[in-house]
């Protein structure tokens, strides 16, 4: 149980829950009225397996796979917390962008403890649920440049407060998670598709293959992976069948290409945000997502922020992929505003940060 802060009132005790894709996760987290926070409990149960003979998610899978766990995983997050639920101060659930069905399994089972137990529930955004970590992880507070990087979205953002978020760069087609994983598929890598490879590009020559940098030097700030992706499959085709050294080759090859096309795009969004702050304002460059756990990836950006002048920081690897904890920080910070849902929150399958973010114009454009 939560002791009592400096001030002497107890911390916040959220719960969250998480349900938004392939990982069913609850956790509990305490904020103090100063703003920071403690993880107490965080589990996190993987349908990797169940949906590995299908090489990618299967939405229906998914969620009844969120439905016969959540129970058990929100108690286990409770008992490790050592709390009962009357002692939760709000129930956090993700209640959008994402897969329906796992949303709304996540969102009902976070309304039906929070009518039960008579506590606040809070409808979070899974996106700003990343953008918030560094908060819980790092102790950092808003205004922030951030680039996040999932499965679903690679986006640029200018972090003004809780709530309030200026998308400057979003993908004009493939998310940068998504191109990790079809990248693995292409060349017979397990999923999840990004750690296969990273791993496998820890013995590749990044050199061998001349892979295009997309978007290198335009003035338009987004982001672009689907033509990458295909160059992997050409170049791959063309020395097929593929040895293991071909696969390391061509994965090294690949994070290179990547890490230079994202270099390039933060760079641009760090000149424009550089104007806009005050000469004794705080400079962080927060990554988070979960491919902001790849390691080339978190080398560079740690490199470039440095050259730029800000100061480097994400979340430790388990918590850049889906977790709960996040959740419930996100409830917490929005909590601490006054911020709360009503049991009718709907849930949304897609749930930009930004609304008056201008489209962005491409062939594949999906955000
Ligand atoms: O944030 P996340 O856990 O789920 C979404 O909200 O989408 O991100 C999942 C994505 C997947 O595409 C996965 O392949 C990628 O993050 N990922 C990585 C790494 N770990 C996870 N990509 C590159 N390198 C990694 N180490
Ligand atoms: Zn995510």
């Amino acid at each position: 149980m939560a002791e009592l802060t400096e001030s002497g009132s107890p911390p916040m005790l959220v719960l969250g829950i998480e349900t938004s894709c392939d990982e069913t996760a609850a956790a509990v987290v305490a904020r103090d009225p100063a703003g920071s926070g403690r993880i107490l409990s965080n589990v996190v149960l993987s349908q990797f397996e169940s949906h590995a003979l299908y090489g990618g998610v299967v939405p229906e899978i998914a969620a009844r796979a969120h439905t016969e766990s959540l129970d058990l995983l929100i108690q286990k997050a409770l008992d490790e917390a050592g709390i009962g639920l009357g002692h939760l101060s709000a129930v956090a659930a993700s209640a959008g962008p994402g897969l329906i069905g796992g949303l709304i399994v996540g969102a009902t089972s976070g309304k039906a403890l929070a009518l039960a137990t008579g506590k606040p529930f809070l409808a979070i955004n899974h996106l700003e649920a990343h953008a918030l970590t560094a908060g819980l992880t790092d102790g950092i507070r808003p205004p922030y440049l951030m680039l996040l990087v999932s499965g679903g979205h690679t986006q640029l953002l200018w972090v003004e407060g809780v709530g309030r978020y200026r998308r400057l760069a979003t993908t004009i087609d493939d998310a940068l998670g998504e191109a990790f994983d079809k990248t693995a598929k292409l060349l017979g890598l397990p999923m999840p598709g990004g750690p296969a490879v990273e791993k496998a590009a820890l013995k590749g020559d990044p050199r061998r293959f001349n892979l295009p940098r997309p978007m290198l030097g335009r003035a338009d700030p987004h982001f672009s992976f689907a033509g990458l992706k295909t160059a992997v499959r050409h170049a791959a085709a063309k020395i097929s069948p593929l040895s293991e050294q071909d696969v390391a080759d061509l994965c090294a090859s690949f994070q290179a290409a990547v890490c230079d096309s994202v270099a390039d795009r933060v760079r641009l969004a760090i000149s424009t945000v550089l104007p806009l702050l005050a000469e004794d304002a705080p400079r962080n460059f927060v990554a988070a997502g979960g491919v902001a756990a790849n390691k080339a990836l978190r080398s560079m950006l740690v490199d470039l922020s440095a050259k730029s002048g800000f100061t480097f920081h994400a979340p430790p690897l388990a918590l850049c992929t889906d977790n709960g904890a996040m959740i419930a920080w996100a409830g917490a910070e929005r909590l601490a505003q006054g911020l709360v849902d009503d049991l009718a929150a709907p849930v949304k399958p897609r749930w930009p940060l930004d609304p008056s973010a201008a489209k962005a114009t491409g062939a594949g454009v999906k955000a």
